[in-house]
């Protein structure tokens, strides 16, 4: 045989969650929308006794169910779930600040995922790629709603509840969003278990903060199917306060939340898991969230916009 091997390749969005984090993990719905920013990966076969491995920024990571590294384990999971995979190499890259609240881990799972299927044969299958992920998912975030993964391998703009899944929206008018970049890392599992255990001493308030973010996602539903930006950014703001009550927030977050608000946002808060990570401001228009940029910028944080239509981005 000659020529190059036949690499299997897969890419994933980068999300952002426009209100409801944390409270989806409870059952509420929440809203998410894919970015442009994303992950790409490819898989090339290997022979029968040697081990799956996956490559991230140089470092290759052996597929180990019992190891003691999770990437590994996790590795292993997704080449499993649904039904084991041969073994296989995969060199997966991300354009997305690793642990900044924008999906990196779930875009990676869902590329790899991808790739992995098509080097292995299989039809591209958007829920068979998310039920992979989130099996990689598992392993580093204990209880993951899907949320990511649902993101990372649909890229529209949806709303998602644990148990029913993605069901996307209509966007009648295209959102500005300026992301801001707090320059704080922090890990999901630890996030989502901070306020598991706010519940345990606290259980009144946070589930009557959790009902709120609920009825605020079905508001701002109802405002981007509308397209009523305006309504839409005061629910952000609404969401950003009852974040901040259940401590996800943080001082950067909070400046960079008032800093855009200062600068025309319609309404900003801080986007996934919190504690660090990004903050997402709601722009009038591209002038508006140039602006947004021009502000976090001054004050030295890294900030880039997006657009969240209705069309599918990565796929
Ligand atoms: C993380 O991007 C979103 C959280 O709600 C966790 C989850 O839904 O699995 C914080």
């Amino acid at each position: 045989m000659s020529g190059e091997a036949r690499r299997g390749s897969g890419r994933a969005s980068g999300k952002v969650i426009l209100l409801g984090e944390h409270a989806v993990v409870y059952g509420v719905s929440a809203l998410a929308a894919g970015i442009d920013l994303g992950a790409t990966a490819e898989a090339t076969l290997l022979g029968r006794d040697e081990p799956s491995a996956i490559e991230m920024g140089g470092e290759r990571v052996i597929a180990d169910a019992r190891g003691d590294d999770d990437r590994g384990r996790a590795l292993a999971a997704l080449l499993d779930e649904g039904g084991a995979l041969p073994p296989m190499r995969i060199v997966a890259s991300s354009n997305l600040p690793p642990a900044g609240g924008l999906g990196s881990s779930a875009a990676i799972g869902v590329a790899a995922a991808r790739a992995a299927m098509d080097i292995a044969g299989l039809a591209p299958d958007d829920e068979a790629a998310i039920a992979r992920a989130t099996a990689w998912e598992r392993v580093f975030h204990g209880n993951p709603s899907g949320i990511d993964t649902a993101a990372a391998a649909l890229g529209t703009c949806f709303r998602f509840t644990r148990e029913g899944g993605p069901a996307p929206i209509g966007v009648a008018k295209e959102l500005v969003l300026a992301i801001g970049m707090s320059g704080q890392t922090a890990s999901t599992k630890v996030m989502v278990e901070g306020v598991a255990k706010l519940r345990e001493r606290k259980r009144e308030m946070v589930d009557r903060s959790i009902a709120g973010i609920g009825a605020l996602v079905s508001n701002a539903a109802l405002a981007i199917e509308a397209g009523d930006l305006a309504a839409l950014g005061k629910l952000m703001d609404l969401n950003q306060m009852l974040l901040a009550g259940l401590m996800l927030s943080t001082e950067k977050l909070e400046e960079l939340c008032s800093l855009a608000r200062g600068a025309g946002a319609l309404g900003a808060k801080l986007t996934g898991k919190g504690g660090g990570g990004a903050a997402i401001a709601l722009a009038a228009d591209d002038e508006a969230a140039a602006r947004i940029l021009a502000a976090w910028r001054g004050a030295g944080y890294e900030a880039f916009s997006t657009k969240v239509g209705t069309r599918t981005r990565i796929s």
